[in-house]
This record gives structure tokens, sequence and C-alpha cells, in this order.
């Protein structure tokens, strides 16, 4: 019989194999990944994943910060089928649209809260956040190229942010990794320091007196590149990949006042953020600032199918429409009409099920609480919370806050304990980190921190046996 015919029939051995022959995977060492074979996620309900060898595991990570209706949701199965019958396909280039994208683009407007003077009347879709940051940098550098001003063409980033894996997102991107394999950044990209005070806070520096310091970054790299030619400044509202890095309360409002004292563009990257992950439907409301740009992907479908794009405030919209001609970019799946669809199902399920205020009221507060219990633990140093998003800091020593060597690889190490008893959380460094799915239940956040607690205790039974403790 083909091996492709019934996979189900095939074991757990016979799929990786399959999979080393033929799948090159995303962020994988390839050869390291043949040694060992992959893990086969074979189906899903609600929080939880099973693999082929029947192992169900919490999934903490909302599979990859997407997942937050949770899985097997049988209305935006619906969704897509209802819409694969009736126009599966077709683009929106030629002065053609369609009903489920225009439909999408309206609501979106309509949950993207105005502030100050910007609000949010349009969309221009992509299918990923990557695609949507490579949209930002082409209107960005139209809409200063149409208001005569050419030479504003630097986006500035940060280190250790995330925008996605395109050679432009890379580049906005600020992880060193990267930059090295890509011959990245491209052209008029650059980077100031990210606003984690726990790593880069001063003895005696208070979180506010940091947030300022680090926002000041921004303000000295404007000046040393010359105010004229910035363009915009994108930024993630916590900085998922990187570890979620949640900045100090003043960090926000003075990137917002040094933004608007040199009129450049502000770009919030809501790609993770967005649809609830911090309580709101879009998480510059949280933090009170007011971004010209919004990328969002991933949670807009659920991850149910890909779909992303770029919120076009008001500023930037009238440039364009009004002092237009063709902007010259898009993709073929630009409004893509079934991942739209799926989109609006997704919205429905989440205010029918009011999982934004969910994550703002009293269920966020529940993963606050219970998170912020594990700072007890003698390998904790920092357990924070942001609506749905959850960081700890393994440490050496909590009271001096000494770290481990890189080499010891301590966030791998509680990585695989996480997966070997059952709960899917990641590691980025020395930081563990959650973004669960909005739907969970208080017994299920009881449980998800039972699992880590044990993880935690794991590690640190390994670290002493080891002599790292
Ligand atoms: C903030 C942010 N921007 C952009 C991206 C890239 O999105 P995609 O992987 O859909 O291209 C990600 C992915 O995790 C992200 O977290």
């Amino acid at each position: 019989m083909n091996a492709f015919a019934d996979k189900q029939h095939l074991s757990t051995r016979e799929i990786q194999a399959l999979d080393s022959a033929h799948f090159l995977h995303p962020f994988t060492d390839f050869k390291d990944l043949a040694s060992r074979g992959a893990r086969i996620i074979t189906h899903a309900q609600g929080i939880y994943v099973w693999d082929s060898e029947g192992e169900k595991m919490l999934d903490a990570m909302s599979g990859l910060w997407c997942v937050n209706v949770g899985y097997a949701r049988q209305e935006l199965a619906d969704a897509a089928y209802r819409q694969m019958m009736t126009l599966p396909f077709y683009n929106s280039f030629f002065q053609t649209t369609n009903l489920p994208a225009v439909q999408l683009a309206a609501r979106l407007a309509a949950l993207a809260p105005p502030v100050g003077e910007r609000s949010f009347a349009h969309v221009f879709y992509s299918s990923s956040g990557s695609e949507s940051n490579d949209s930002n940098v082409r209107m960005v550098r139209r809409y200063w190229d149409l208001l005569g001003q050419p030479e504003r063409k630097v986006i500035i980033g940060r280190l250790n942010a995330y925008h996605g894996s395109t050679m432009a997102g890379a580049s906005l991107g600020g992880m060193s990794g990267m930059h090295a394999q890509g011959d990245l950044p491209i052209p008029n990209i650059a980077h100031i320091g990210q606003p984690y005070f726990f790593e880069n806070g001063l003895p005696g520096e208070t979180a506010d007196e940091f947030g300022l310091r680090a926002a000041g970054w921004l303000e000295e790299k404007i000046l040393a590149l010359g105010p004229d030619r910035v363009a915009a400044f994108i930024a993630e509202p916590v900085q998922g990949a990187g570890g979620v890095i949640i900045a100090p309360d003043s960090y926000w409002p003075e990137i917002q006042r040094i933004v608007d004292k040199y009129g450049i563009l502000l770009i919030s990257d809501e790609v993770i953020c967005a649809f609830g992950r911090v309580g709101h439907w879009f998480a510059y409301e949280k933090f009170g600032y007011q971004p010209d740009l919004v990328t969002f992907a991933k949670a807009v479908t659920s991850g149910y199918i890909p779909l992303g794009g770029v919120m076009v405030g008001n500023r930037v919209a009238k440039v364009l429409i009004e002092q237009g001609g063709e902007f010259t970019h898009g993709y073929t799946y630009s409004g893509h009409p079934v991942a739209c669809a799926v989109a609006l199902a997704n919205l429905d399920i989440m205010e029918r099920e009011q999982l934004v205020q969910r994550v703002k009221g009293e269920l966020g507060a529940y993963l606050a609480r219970r998170f912020g219990e594990l700072s007890d633990h003698p390998l904790v140093g920092l357990a924070e919370t942001c609506g749905f998003m959850a960081g700890l800091v393994l440490v050496k020593n909590k009271a001096t806050r000494a770290r481990f060597h890189p080499d010891a690889a301590v966030g791998m190490l509680c990585r695989g304990h996480c997966f070997n008893n059952g709960l899917i959380m990641r590691a980025v460094g020395d930081r563990m980190i959650i973004a669960p799915p909005l739907v969970m239940t208080t017994a299920e956040i009881d449980e998800m921190i039972r699992l880590i607690r044990l993880a935690l205790n794991l590690t640190q039974q390994d670290l002493k046996q080891k002599g790292q403790l």
C-alpha cells in the first residue's frame, strides 16, 4: 500500500522517518531533529493536544500564541466549509472584492478603539504576521514619499523583538541569530535596547526610572540618525517571542511623547497581543498609546486558517487614499474569503463567550494570582503576567538574582520536564513562558500551575544532581 494512503496505519517511527526525509521544519536544526524524530501531534480538543503515542498535553502556548478559542470548535470548521462551497477564492486585485473580507474589515475597524486623534477605519490584509510587517515597511515608505519626505526611510525596532521571518520582518526584529544568517538587517533599519528591567535595570534604579531610561534610547537613536531620516518606530506591546518582556508603566507614555515630538509613525505589532491576549481587543488600548499602524495575525482566526493584516490608522490612510496613485503592493491571498469567514466566526465566539472581558476581569486576575504564587519557588527570580501571557525567570540564587550560565541550558531542561509531564511550556533562554487559550477554566489554570511547579521541582533536582545548584 502507498505509505501516504492511510496515515492512521503508519507507526510513529514511520511518520518520523517520512518527516525527516521530506519536511524541513521552521526554526529547526534539521540534523538534530532527524536524529531524535519529531513529536507527531495527531489531534486536539479544548486546551489539550495529543501525540501519536497517545500522550495528552495541556497546551499552555495556544499552539503558537494563536488558538485563543481553544481547539476543535465546530463553528469555525462550518464557517470554512460554507464559504468554500460559496466562494472558495477570489482575488481583490482588479477592483473586485468579496463579502467576508468587507465584513471583517468593517468589524475590525469597529473593534479597534479610537485613541486621541487616531482612529482605524481601514484594513490591509495578508496571510501572516511577517507579511503584514513587510506591508508596514511598504506603507510607511509610501506615506513619507507621498508627503514629499522620501528621505524619511529609517524604521527603528528593538533588540530581542520578533516581527517575523521574512527579510523585512526579520530585519525589523532584533534577533541577532536571524540577522547573522540572513545578512540582515536590510538597509535603513535601526535598533534600540529592550525595556527588560530584570535584566537591564541598574542597582537602586526603580522600574519606572528604568522605563524612562529605556524609552530615552529611542530619542537618542532618533537624534543620532537625524530626525528627518526617521520614518517609524515599531514595537510589540509585550515582547512575546523574546520571552514575554513586559515594559514598566512609565515606558509607553514616554515613547508616545518621543514619537509625537519628532512626528514619526508608531507601529504596534500586535500579532500576539491583539484579540484578548492582554484583556483588550487591541493591546495599545491597555497601554494607552496611539499607534498609526497595528499589525495583527494569529488569533484573528484563532490559528484555524492563516490570516494577517494591518489596521491602518486615519493619519496614514488619509494620505494613501487622498494623495495616492496605485499602491503597488499586495498578495494573492489579501482578503481571502475563507480566511475572513473563519475570522468572523472566531470573533462571534469571542464575543458570545466574552473571552476578552474574562481575561480583563476575574479569569486574568486568577491567573495572575496563581502564576504569581510560583515566585515562592527557590528557582524563580520573577514571575509576572500580563493578561493571558506570563513569564518566569529561572535563577541560581534568589537573593542575589544570580543567573545560570547559558551553557547550563536551564530553560531547555525545564521545558523537557514540562513535556515529559504533559505540559507544553516554552523556554526562551532562562525565561519560561506561557500564553494559554482564553477559554481556560479556573480548574484548568490550577492544573497548569501544578504541572509548572512539578517541572520546576524536577529541574531543581536535576541541577542539584549535576552540581549546578
Ligand atoms: C509580534 C510578532 N510579529 C510577527 C510575527 C510573525 O508572524 P508569522 O509567523 O505569522 O509570520 C510573530 C510571530 O510569532 C510575532 O510574534
